[in-house]
């Protein structure tokens, strides 16, 4: 038999080949925002650079400014050289910017759609789009429904037999079950399931995707990935930041609608679930929807969650405001800026494993890490003294900043006593490979180019995803003020309370 590798003839499905986007078009709702700026068209660029868009690949942008097309390309210009991963290169940039337009208009302008309508049109015969468009709605998610209706109107959500027409959503999903059904609803009226790509982009990252590769290429983890060995997860994603100028979007939403309820959902279904029959994105999600469906939130919620806003004080030796001192926020505001639930896995690998999800703004460091926490040998032959300092074996995962993976276990101490306290052994993405790692929005754009969509949340599980997280949000709505927390500490009293309940502890990253 001829191996892969001695083969000259590759199998075309070979997935290590460049993967290269067919001929279409990008349209960007909300140019003018955060995220495009920052994420969005940097992305697009560290895209082209890498050779990874077709050749008559177009950008519009759509935003009421009154602009010409140069003016938004300038824009992209800016955003390219400050916030691109790969560096500026003039060729690249030119070949970009001449297929680069803008429309200008609000959402409600039946007028300005229509315009784009036939923008979108004459890039096809002018630059060969294939008749290919995705829209990305980068925009607040209260225009969400009224975008998407506009796009049915003036017909550029339909594709025909050889076309396509895709629809990229930002979180929030909704704010609660029902209005994610009602959202669900609104965008399923016009987009089929399968042209819808809703971003989160956690799952963009490499990390993340590496999950996968730990759990189910090796041998060596999956065996004791259960409740005979699994003692809790931990599952954590602070910041050091506070929320200065996004009062707009934050205030009313708070820490566990802004990120519980999706990325951290989502890292817990790729710890927890079972192997997927393949990687075809209908296996991987069919496993995802099952192991959410499984997770419920552990009660009484009063002793199992904790809920935090941040005060000022001093953080990094400079005095920071409270959220309440923040600028747009509300003087009475009870938005939570830190909140950790407990979750158990209702199924026979989990049974009885607590699921701890945590996250917070101005915590003590910007991290995101999955620590799987393993029980404690049965038996200890050792004097109790030699093992004071030994902890529980811990497999981490490093999300961000300093990606890798750190193995914690026991070892014995130099010396001539049997002292036993604990190591890490690490892998680190930045020491054992050469390539440096996509931004996780330049892995996402592609595959809603190439309309992958394995890693794009289904509207079932953004569904569970609320599901899971209702009870809890509606028990603290009837409680008053969260508790305060000082900057630059890992929470409020109420969250080391959670655990030590359990006899367990935070881990402090
Ligand atoms: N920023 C992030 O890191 C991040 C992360 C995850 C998800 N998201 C999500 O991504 C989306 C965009 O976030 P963002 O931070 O970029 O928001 P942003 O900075 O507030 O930008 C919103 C954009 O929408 C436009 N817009 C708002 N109302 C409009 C209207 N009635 N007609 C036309 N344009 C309108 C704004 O245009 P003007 O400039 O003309 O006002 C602006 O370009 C949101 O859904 C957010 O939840 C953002």
């Amino acid at each position: 038999m001829t191996r892969a590798w001695n083969n000259p003839l590759r199998d075309p499905r070979d997935k290590r080949l460049p993967r290269i986007a067919g001929p279409s078009s990008l349209v960007i709702f909300g140019v003018t925002g955060d995220l495009a700026r920052k994420k969005l068209m940097p992305a697009i660029y560290d895209l082209a650079h890498r050779g990874l868009l077709p050749a008559g690949f177009s950008l519009v942008g759509f935003a009421r400014r009154d602009w010409e097309h140069q003016d938004f390309g300038e824009l992209v210009h800016d955003s390219v050289k400050e916030h691109a991963r790969t560096p500026f290169k003039e060729s690249v940039w030119n070949r970009l910017a001449e297929g680069i337009r803008f429309v200008q208009g609000t959402f409600d302008d039946d007028d300005a759609f229509d315009r784009l309508a036939q923008t979108v049109k004459d890039l096809d015969a002018e630059r060969g789009t294939g008749g290919n468009t995705a829209f990305y709605l980068s925009i607040p998610p209260s225009a969400f429904p009224v975008v998407t209706k506009q796009l049915a109107r003036s017909g550029l959500a339909d594709a025909s037999e050889e076309t396509w027409r895709r629809v990229v959503i930002e979180k929030p999903f909704g704010r609660d079950l029902k209005s994610a059904k009602e959202l669900n609803e609104i965008v399923n009226d016009v987009f089929p399931e399968e042209s819808v790509f809703r971003i989160d982009h956690y799952l963009g990252k490499e990390t993340v995707q590496n999950l996968l590769a730990l759990r189910f290429a090796n041998q060596l983890f999956e065996p004791i990935w259960n409740a005979n060995y699994v003692d809790h997860v931990q599952i954590t994603m602070a910041e050091d930041i506070g929320l200065g100028g996004r009062a707009g979007y934050y205030d009313g939403i708070g820490a566990a609608r802004d990120v519980i309820q999706n990325h951290l959902l989502q890292l817990l279904a790729l710890t927890a679930m079972e192997e997927p029959v393949s990687f075809a994105p209908r296996a991987l999600r069919a496993e995802k929807v099952k192991v959410l469906s499984a997770t419920k939130p552990l009660g009484p919620f009063e002793e199992t969650t904790a809920r935090g806003q941040y005060a000022g004080g001093w953080q990094g030796g400079m005095k920071v405001p409270g959220l309440l001192q923040e600028g747009g926020f509300a003087k009475d505001s009870t938005t939570e800026t830190y909140a950790a639930v407990t979750l158990e896995v209702q199924n026979r690998r989990w049974a009885g494993v607590p699921f701890y999800l945590r996250t917070g703004k101005r915590l003590g460091r910007r991290v995101t890490e999955i620590a799987v926490v393993f029980k404690r040998a049965p038996h200890l032959p050792f004097d109790s003294t030699s093992t004071e300092e030994l902890g529980q074996n811990a497999l981490v995962i490093r999300v961000q900043p300093d990606e890798g993976i750190t193995l914690r276990f026991g070892s014995k101490v130099p010396g001539t006593t049997m002292e036993v306290r604990d190591v890490t052994m690490d892998f680190g993405y930045g020491h054992a490979f050469t390539e440096s790692s996509p931004e996780a929005y330049e892995r996402l754009i592609l595959d809603v180019l190439l309309g992958e969509p394995s890693l794009f949340p289904v509207n079932e599980e953004v569904e569970l995803s609320w599901e899971i997280l209702d009870p809890i949000l509606d028990t603290w709505a009837k409680k008053g003020a969260p508790e305060q927390y000082p900057p630059g500490s890992w929470g409020p009293p109420s969250a080391d309370e959670m655990l030590e309940r359990t006899g367990r502890n935070w881990r402090r990253p």
